[in-house]
């Protein structure tokens, strides 16, 4: 018999303003088992907030892991209680992001400098959770100017002592001051080889790499070393690229003919979700369709087709309407919608 694949072998990352409940939709529908994240919640936000506004999904997004912003012990403990309360399936901390809101939170990638605190706070989560579902860790292989290799495999080793068994490492340090978010996902280097060599030292470990990979080739390449990959912005701008995950690392079906009754496919299965969003809550489209823009990358029209998708003139329409504009853009008949 051969072992089960590990839920973490390919993911979607969490991306604040991106992977929304919508965003996951969408996502789900091109990839039916790759695990999905969501946008990074805050524990102030939990323990205070709009509960059903920051967690509720739809039942079609599992697998889903929520992943969480926060330092205290007792705050992390609330938000794992209230991701099995939500039927989340798995619960994340994030140690990598640098932002400076997040810095003054002393939450995100700052945690890596304390990975006692990290360890506390995964077995509080761990006291209340048991083996209902796990809890991980995302960060970086370091902060600021730290270059060294032990300072990655102390952090995973300490965090490690409190049973947290799967860490999802973005192979970039983060800098601290000076740089923006986005230049924090782009300026420190890469460093995938020291990933690698850490499930060499964690054999037990799930250890996932995460950072600037693009293509299911390269996904294969990191399997053979690693146990998983999350993908980031490559899913979100380009998400024909998860088209053969499915039957390429899932072992489900056949690989997929990307072809326009492929994509047309999706299209229709999202005008209805939309619809049904429209009715149930109100949700403007846009704020469903700005996820679908790079659906037609690639092809014959595809910027005219997001121009009438990104048209603010058009948002009292009704979707269908904008969908067939937006057709007819692509396939360059001048007929209007409707029409
Ligand atoms: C718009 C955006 C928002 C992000 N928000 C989060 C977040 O909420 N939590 C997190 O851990 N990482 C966040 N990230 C980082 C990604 O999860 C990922 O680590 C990073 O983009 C590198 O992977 P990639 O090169 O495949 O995109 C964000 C990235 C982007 C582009």
């Amino acid at each position: 018999m051969t072992a089960p694949l590990s839920p973490w072998r390919l993911s979607v990352a969490p991306m604040m303003d991106w992977t929304d409940r919508h965003c996951r939709f969408f996502h789900r529908l091109v990839t039916r088992h790759t695990l999905l994240y969501t946008e990074m919640v805050t524990t102030g936000a939990l323990l205070h907030g709009d509960l059903p506004r920051h967690l509720d999904f739809n039942p079609e997004e599992h697998p889903l892991a929520l992943q969480v912003g926060g330092s205290e012990p007792a705050d992390l403990a609330q938000a794992a209680r209230l991701a099995r309360q939500w039927g989340y399936d798995e619960i994340n901390i994030n140690c990598g992001c640098p932002s400076e809101r997040v810095q003054r939170g002393a939450f995100g990638a700052c945690l890596m400098a304390e990975p006692q605190l990290v360890r506390d706070g995964v077995q509080a989560m761990r006291d209340v959770l048991g083996n209902d579902l796990p809890v991980t860790v995302k960060h970086r292989i370091g902060i600021d100017r730290i270059e060294r290799y032990d300072f990655a495999r102390d952090f995973i080793g300490t965090v490690a002592e409190a049973g947290c068994t799967v860490f999802i490492v973005h192979a970039r340090n983060a800098w601290l001051q000076g740089l923006s978010p986005k230049e924090n996902r782009e300026i420190p280097p890469l460093r995938h080889a020291l990933v690698h060599q850490l499930k060499r030292d964690f054999p037990h470990l799930t250890i996932a790499i995460n950072g600037g990979i693009t293509s299911s080739d390269q996904v294969a390449e990191h399997l053979a070393a690693v146990d998983g990959v999350m993908v980031g912005r490559a899913a979100y701008h380009e998400p024909v690229v998860m088209a053969d995950w499915d039957a390429r690392f899932w072992g489900d079906g056949t690989l997929p003919v990307v072809d326009d009754a492929w994509r047309l496919a999706i299209e229709d299965r999202m005008l209805a979700y939309i619809e049904a969003e429209q009715a149930a809550r109100g949700t403007p489209f846009a704020h469903i369709t700005r996820h679908m823009l790079g659906l037609w990358n690639g092809q014959p029209g595809a910027r005219r087709w997001r121009q009438v998708w990104s048209d603010h003139r058009l948002k009292a329409l009704p979707v269908r309407q904008v969908a067939q504009q937006a057709h007819a853009a692509r396939c360059g008949t001048a007929t209007l919608a409707g029409a």
